[in-house]
């Protein structure tokens, strides 16, 4: 059974790329939707033309990635696509943020994605595809937003290492690197009231043109999918001489 795994997909981006997937997979036979909240997730199988399946769990959690682990053990599915989503970012000075909200970023944006690549890997194939998640704030490092930047670096460098390393088994890599997208992410991010700077309200985008250009360019092959001018801008003028050195190590 060919099954496509979308992690974070009670919202936002995740969401959408179930949409788009959904519309795009043609010899996958189920998508898997992961994320804490089931009716969400619920709501938005009704909607898809493939099969499902709700994983309802934290994936932060030891002992649900155990269970979920069995269950791969079990159904031996091979994974086309793992989609990396789930993500949670939380706007303020790092002194001033509570150990609580340090460590769920760490816990979820590194430690979980992590966990979740290697736990598919064995379950991936030949033409297999992993998107994950990175930000533009992954480019450069960002005063206020220091961990949640920092996290995402992390998303962007293991992406692009790993992408190289499975190139022999014919496994893709791709990072995702949006700037704002308009999604709850925000509000969560920077309170309701949004603390989030009149440029970076310019520059937000909707979910459904950055998950329709990351889809594209996974199709194509790439390794870094980013969308919207402000970001290319960014993304060509810090990381122009590791890609120049991306392609000799
Ligand atoms: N929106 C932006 O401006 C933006 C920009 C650049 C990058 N990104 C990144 O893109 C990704 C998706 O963001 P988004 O904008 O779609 O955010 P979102 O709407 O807030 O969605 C986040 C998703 O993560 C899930 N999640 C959170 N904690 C979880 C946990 N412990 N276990 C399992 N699932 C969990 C949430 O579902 P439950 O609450 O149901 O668990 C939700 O489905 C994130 O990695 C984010 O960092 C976002």
């Amino acid at each position: 059974m060919n099954i496509a795994l979308i992690t974070g997909a009670s919202s936002g981006m995740g969401m959408e790329f179930a949409r788009q997937l959904d519309r795009s997979l043609h010899k996958t036979d189920e998508i898997w939707l992961l994320a804490r909240r089931r009716e969400p997730m619920e709501e938005l199988a009704r909607t898809l033309q493939h099969k499902t399946q709700i994983i309802a769990m934290d994936v932060t959690l030891d002992s649900a990635v155990k269970q979920f682990a069995e269950v791969l053990a079990i159904s031996n599915p091979k994974i086309t696509v793992l989609v990396n989503c789930a993500g949670v970012g939380k706007y303020g000075k790092f002194a001033h943020q509570s150990d609580e909200e340090v460590s769920n970023m760490m816990q979820l944006n590194i430690v979980a994605l992590t966990r979740m690549t290697k736990l598919c890997l064995p379950y991936m194939r030949r033409g297999s595809k992993i998107i994950q998640l990175a930000s533009g704030a992954a480019f450069v490092p960002q005063k206020a937003f220091a961990v949640y930047a920092a996290s995402k670096a992390y998303v962007y460098s293991l992406s692009r290492a790993l992408n190289k390393e499975l190139a022999e088994r014919g496994i893709r890599v791709m990072a995702v690197c949006p700037g704002p997208v308009n999604t709850p992410f925000l509000s969560r991010a920077y309170g309701e009231d949004s603390n989030i700077g009149r440029l970076k309200k310019l520059a937000t985008m909707e979910a459904e043109s950055v998950v329709n250009k990351a889809v594209m360019d996974c199709k194509r092959g790439k390794s870094v999918s980013v969308c919207g001018l402000p970001m290319k801008a960014l993304y060509y003028a810090t990381q122009g001489i590791q890609n120049l050195l991306c392609k000799f190590t």
